[in-house]
């Protein structure tokens, strides 16, 4: 039977994202653990073209691509936002929804006009969920995918001024304050992004 490989401190690890919001979650999220992280961008690697339908799918492909660009494993997150009643969009669009300029405030616009037409504002809101696939690729192209999940309410008008893309518009379950109006250490303590980081870190460092 092959043994995953596994890593340890002081390893140099591509974190395989060009979207500022997500680098910095990863690397507040990797801190502790004592690896190397150094993103895809600075590396001058380029941004793959995100043609799958999954979440697991879009991770693959972007970690693969960074591990087989650097040489190194390499770390990728696919995410986003999926509404109930709008059958799970944005989802895997959820940064395609931003247009090319990636506008947040447009997204949220759209996701919110889409709720309006389905008469869905009514309390508590209408239901969705964060979702985060992890993966984590290696050279030799093993790869391992992490999945993690918050789910919510969405909240209109828009409440905060922290976190990134649809943050503002998100209350997660039991939470008073929207990802947008938390500080970043109380989103990583129950985000979908931090669930699979949990999940990557027990599976991954020795
Ligand atoms: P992609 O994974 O690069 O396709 O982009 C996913 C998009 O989902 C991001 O650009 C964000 O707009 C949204 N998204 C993912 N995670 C979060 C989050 O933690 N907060 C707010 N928006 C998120």
């Amino acid at each position: 039977m092959s043994v995953a490989p596994r890593l340890v401190r002081g390893q140099k690890l591509v974190v395989a994202s060009h979207n500022p919001g997500k680098i910095r979650e990863i690397n507040d999220l990797i801190r502790p653990f004592g690896v190397e992280a150094v993103s895809a961008g600075t590396l001058g690697v380029s941004e793959p073209e995100e043609t799958e339908t999954t979440f697991a799918g879009n991770a693959r492909l972007k970690a693969w691509h960074s591990a087989n660009a650097t040489g190194l494993p390499a770390l990728s997150d696919d995410s986003g936002l999926e509404v109930e009643m709008l059958g799970g969009d944005p989802g895997v669009y959820s940064a395609r929804w931003a247009g090319p300029s990636k506008d947040f405030a447009v997204a949220m616009q759209k996701v919110a006009d889409a709720v309006t037409a389905q008469g869905g504002w009514n309390a508590p809101g209408p239901r969705a969920n964060f979702t985060a696939a992890l993966c984590i690729a290696w050279p030799d192209g093993t790869t391992r995918v992490f999945e993690g999940r918050v789910f919510g309410t969405l909240v209109w008008p828009l409440r905060g001024p922290h976190g990134f893309g649809y943050d503002p518009m998100f209350l997660a379950e039991s939470e008073t304050e929207t990802f947008g109006e938390m500080s970043p250490e109380k989103k990583h303590a129950i985000s979908h992004r931090a669930r699979a980081f949990k999940l990557f870190v027990d599976a991954c460092f020795t």
